[in-house]
């Protein structure tokens, strides 16, 4: 797989499409992203004008900050190849009516408010920095690290991932269980070289 271009974003539901979140979960999903963090809060009003800052001041502002604080939003962070990019293609245009138009299939098409533009129901970042921004801005203790390619990618895997793997698929050769994809993720659970060595 190509790990070059593999990105983080956020990703949000506005208020009025929370209702249908999992079916916009289950798109972001079959789209093959990986959810990273998800997380349900109600914005205030300066959190949502600070989020929005870039656009203060433009005649839509007020109108924005009512609908994100009008009820709570899922913020969730996804990870995959362009991940920037591929969100946006997904969310559709901007506007309502134009995601109806130019990209009947999108999400903004499908659960955006088709009385009002700019109730577009979710949210993409547009760029690299404002990714960082927002995710940061949502999910201020996370410490992420940097995404590995290339040799790191492989010598990551091979001290941290392999050594573990190579000794789950040997066990499962030897076992033979019935279900060994369930079989796998328990011995992984029990197995788990990160696991704390004090239960709590
Ligand atoms: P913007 O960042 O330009 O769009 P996007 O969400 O696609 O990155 O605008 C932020 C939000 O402001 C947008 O999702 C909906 C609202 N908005 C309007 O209501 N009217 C407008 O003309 C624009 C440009 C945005
Ligand atoms: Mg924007």
């Amino acid at each position: 797989m190509a790990t070059d271009k593999i990105q983080r974003t956020l990703a949000m539901v506005k208020p009025d499409a929370i209702n249908r979140a999992s079916e916009i979960e289950n798109i972001i999903r079959e789209e093959g992203f990986t959810i990273v963090e998800r997380r349900q809060l109600r914005l205030s009003r300066s959190e949502a004008e600070e989020f929005y800052g870039e656009h203060r001041g433009k005649p839509f502002f007020l109108n924005l900050i009512d609908y994100v604080t009008s009820g709570s939003v899922l913020v969730m962070i996804l990870a995959g190849e362009d991940a920037i990019s591929h969100w946006r293609r997904a969310l559709g245009p901007t506007k309502v009516s134009a995601a109806l138009n130019e990209a009947p299939s999108s999400i903004r098409a499908r659960f955006g408010d088709q009385t009002d533009d700019s109730r577009n129901a979710a949210h993409g970042s547009d760029s690299v920095t404002s990714a960082q921004r927002e995710i940061k801005f949502f999910f201020p203790d996370l410490t992420l690290e940097p995404v590995l390619t290339g040799e790191g990618a492989k010598e990551y895997l091979s001290y941290a991932v392999s050594p573990t793997l190579v000794r789950a698929l040997t066990e499962l050769c030897k076992v033979r269980p019935e279900d060994p994809i369930v079989w796998l993720a328990d011995w992984l659970m029990v197995n788990n070289p990160n696991k704390p060595a004090v239960d709590e």
